[in-house]
């Protein structure tokens, strides 16, 4: 006798949707009918790491989007598809149909449609393709959903979602709402995958360079605020705070409490005491290290402060940047997720990238789920996909966005000197003044 499918409780046929399920609208309501039709409907929602493999994050996470399509009428199992490739949960589930919207006959899902007929084909089974639902967009939706914008605990807790969903996290650094937006709206093709930047930097160095002052803390936290408020009006996506070295214990643990309350995911603060330096001076300025217990009571501080579960606080270690060498990097490391450090930033202005590429394979065997944070500006030529392979979570462009801006406004202000008119300013360097109008919607 032939086993009996677990999928197939009615003794129907079975029949397979895979969808990610983040904004219902008729036209899922309109496939699933379909699927009702043909026999017995298996779900499988796309778990955010599935979705985050070819697009920008749900907005939804995966538990209430499993949720909301357990409930509609007609769903008789819901299960993870955990990979954009649905062959997986075909073998498992052995269905006979899988339904889909007929729009994945083009573009990115094509080749996922082939694989899964060609994988139905070894029982027999279908692939039925139901007309798209005019009318609907989803990628309308979205840009809807932008315009709504987010509340500061969704977006707080975003960052987390993303390190769990992501093979690395892409960080650009942000100085200004428009530098925000920027971050917000830039993506590339790339074959077929959506490309974008899944966070924001409040860098020190930005925030300060962009206000004509030095990178030494000497632009306050209020004055840091002011700032990263302009940014958080404009966009949606998660901020991790450079908090320079934090500052004293007493007053860390306000800091803290400021961040989470207007919805950034985390602080990064440094093992640095005394007067602070940018760490690209290296042992070219006098940098004095934090002891091991009082940046570990710091932390202790901090985390003790923090009222939501989702905030980080993560460590970054300046031992390569001192000339200390890996051994003493690992030390503090350890030590710092012992007092409870959320992550490790590890920094070097080393150009071969060799020293981080140690620390992070060697820190790896001690901690394999703690997150490491790295910042490849002077070992720029290392691809995020190595950076990953090393164990990195997160990667830093902590001051692009600002280097490139500069040699332009220079580049125009000497032409206008040059040629006592601004002809040619405008032709070489600046945008029409009708992309300048349009570039803000005036709505
Ligand atoms: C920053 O962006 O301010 C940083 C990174 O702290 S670095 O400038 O490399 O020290
Ligand atoms: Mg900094």
């Amino acid at each position: 006798m032939m086993e009996k499918n677990p999928y197939s409780e009615s003794g129907r046929p079975v029949v397979y949707v895979g969808m990610s399920a983040d904004m219902i609208h008729p036209g899922h309501l309109n496939i699933i009918r379909h699927a009702c039709e043909l026999g017995e409907v298996t779900v499988g929602v796309l778990t955010d790491e599935a979705i985050a493999s070819y697009k920008r994050l749900p907005y939804l996470n995966y538990d209430q989007r499993a949720e909301i399509v357990s409930s509609i009428k007609g769903v008789a199992h819901v299960v993870k598809q955990t990979t954009l490739d649905y062959v997986p949960n075909l073998l498992k589930i052995r269905p006979q149909y899988v339904v889909h919207g007929d729009d994945w006959k083009e573009g990115v899902q094509k080749k996922t449609r082939e694989r899964i007929i060609e994988c139905l084909a070894q029982w027999g089974g279908e692939v039925i393709d139901v007309p798209y639902t005019k009318g609907i967009s989803s990628t309308a939706m979205n840009t809807r959903l932008k315009e709504i914008g987010t509340t500061p605990e969704i977006r707080l807790r975003r960052l987390r979602r993303l390190i769990g969903a992501k093979k690395i996290v892409r960080v650009m650094e942000s100085h200004s709402g428009l530098t925000g937006l920027i971050i917000e709206n830039t993506s590339v093709s790339k074959n077929g995958m959506k490309v974008e930047f899944d966070a924001m930097w409040a860098s020190s160095l930005t925030d300060s360079t962009s206000k004509g002052k030095p990178d030494t803390e000497a632009v306050d936290l209020t004055n840091r605020l002011q700032e990263l408020n302009d940014t958080l009006e404009v966009t949606t996506k998660p901020v991790i705070f450079d908090g320079d070295t934090g500052g004293q214990i007493g007053n860390f643990k306000f800091t803290v409490r400021t961040l989470e309350r207007l919805g950034v995911s985390a602080i990064i603060i440094e093992d640095k005491t005394g007067a602070k330096k940018n760490s690209l001076f290296g042992t070219d300025v006098l940098q004095q290290q934090d002891s091991i217990e009082n940046f570990c009571e710091k932390i202790r501080a901090g985390k003790k402060a923090q009222i939501t579960d989702a905030f980080m606080i993560i460590a970054r270690v300046e031992s390569l940047i001192a000339g200390k060498g890996v051994d003493d990097a690992l030390e503090r490391a350890l030590a710092y997720c012992e007092a409870g450090a959320d992550g490790i930033m590890i920094h070097s202005k080393d150009t071969s990238g060799e020293d981080i590429k140690e620390f992070c394979l060697r820190f790896r065997e001690k901690k394999p789920d703690v997150p490491i944070v790295a910042v490849p500006t002077t070992y720029n030529h290392v691809t995020e996909d190595e950076l990953a392979s090393w164990g990195v979570n997160i990667v830093i462009y902590a001051n692009h966005l600002l280097r490139a801006a500069y040699p332009a406004m220079v580049g125009c202000a000497t032409s206008i000197l040059e040629n006592g008119r601004c002809k040619e300013a405008s032709e070489k360097y600046c945008m029409s003044i009708k992309d300048i109008l349009s570039l803000i919607p005036q709505k």
